[in-house]
């Protein structure tokens, strides 16, 4: 197998936004991207297609095809069997949240959401002028738990969708199974949809597990809509294929009476063989990446209570994210403008994934242990400032 840590040499010639986004003296940490080079078996399928020159309309049944290797890794990672004729293959899972919402809602309904969150729910909302229902996560002093009782509450009867980050983006959780029997009965007894974004879910540290929602049980199934891809846990993210996954036929024809199939487009060719190659034979790479992960997890957790203890943070259980709320620290004019000035390091702003995320900002541990230890050095250093100030 091919190194996987990618050097800051590598890194900086890449062309992707993660690495282009900030001027060449920040250290990026901030869109879900690794920098981790890609499984063998995926180079190897692109690699195929480009010695090939095989462009042409894809033609992939059976074995070769998305919703088979869908229904493989299903059953080997999360032990769920899914109905190949319930997926729908698409470029990226935010079309698959416009879609379901233009779907299944109409201008002024309302659609629940548990923040800080993923800014694009907030963006899917916003601009197809749905109504924003929030439910804010509570921090129960070791974790951003769902407020169940609040969730009974913000719904009304105009609610038509609960879209949920399962793993959640930003906090990083994997909800238990009681959370989402309560997002789930919520959804029976008000006959909701649930959109379920599974984007994160082979990102799942030691001690906690990814519970697909459609898994819950068949009455959850039928009004669920799960979106996944293998770009996050297998580092794929411009390849743009993903799959909407509909947990009932009839929820699938309802879905296609309103949103035609073809006016989503479909994946690319080297999207769909990446991505079988990473759900058929990827496991082994992603078990050398998830090692390095919590490896980088353990020492993110280290060094904020030693170095950086007024951070509020709740380790995260699952994803390369971390959540961090920087809110009694007071940098100015926000800690995203503040770490980028002082520290040249660019995360992302809370204040995009709500009211909720204000003062707080995300960063992205999914790099070489070297680069998050200079990451890391770069933040302690531009807080001593904050810390020699006079009050
Ligand atoms: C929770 C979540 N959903 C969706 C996406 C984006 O998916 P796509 O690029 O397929 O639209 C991301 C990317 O960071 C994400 O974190």
């Amino acid at each position: 197998m091919a190194t996987i840590e990618l050097t800051l040499e590598q890194l900086r010639a890449r062309r992707g936004t993660k690495w282009r986004k900030f001027p060449p003296d920040v250290l990026p940490a901030w869109v879900a991207d690794m920098d981790f080079a890609v499984p063998d078996e995926v180079q190897a399928a692109v690699e195929r297609i480009v010695t090939q020159r095989d462009y042409g309309y894809a033609a992939r049944e059976g074995e070769e095809g998305l919703a088979a290797a869908f229904k493989y890794y299903a059953k080997a990672s999360f032990g769920w069997d899914v109905d190949e004729a319930g997926v729908l293959p698409v470029g990226d899972l935010i079309q698959g949240m416009y879609s379901s919402v233009y779907a299944f809602s109409e201008p002024g309904d309302g659609v629940v959401v548990q923040t800080p969150i993923y800014p694009p729910f907030l963006d899917t909302i916003a601009t197809t002028e749905r109504r924003l229902i929030e439910n804010r996560l509570v921090d129960d002093g070791t974790k951003y738990a769902v407020d169940l009782d609040g969730l009974r509450k913000v719904v009304d009867g105009r609610t038509r969708l609960l879209m949920v980050p399962n793993p959640h983006n930003p906090t990083g959780r994997t909800f238990t199974r009681d959370e989402l029997q309560v997002m789930a009965e919520v959804a029976i007894e008000h006959d909701l949809i649930v959109v379920s974004d599974e984007i994160h879910a082979d990102l799942v540290y030691p001690g906690h597990q990814h519970i697909p929602f459609a898994s819950l049980s068949p009455e959850a199934a039928a009004r669920t809509i799960t979106l996944t891809s293998a770009t996050k846990g297998f580092n794929i993210p411009g390849l743009r294929c993903a799959l909407m996954y509909f947990g009932s036929q009839q929820l699938k024809e309802r879905f296609h009476k309103r949103m035609p199939g073809r006016l989503l487009g479909s994946p690319n060719v080297v999207g769909i063989d990446a991505t079988v190659a990473a759900w058929r034979y990827g496991q082994p790479w992603l078990k050398q990446v998830l090692t390095i992960l919590d490896g980088n997890r353990a020492r993110l957790t280290e060094f904020l209570a030693s170095e950086m203890p007024g951070v509020k943070y709740r380790q995260p259980q699952a994803t390369y994210l971390a959540w961090l709320d920087c809110r009694s620290m007071n940098l100015k004019p926000s800690p995203f403008d503040y770490f980028l000035e002082k520290a040249k390091v660019g995360l992302n702003d809370g204040a995009a994934f709500g009211e909720a995320g204000v003062g707080c900002v995300r960063l992205n541990f999914g790099t070489s242990p070297k680069i998050l230890e200079e990451i890391l050095g770069r933040l302690a250093e531009s807080i001593r400032e904050v810390a020699l100030a006079p009050a």
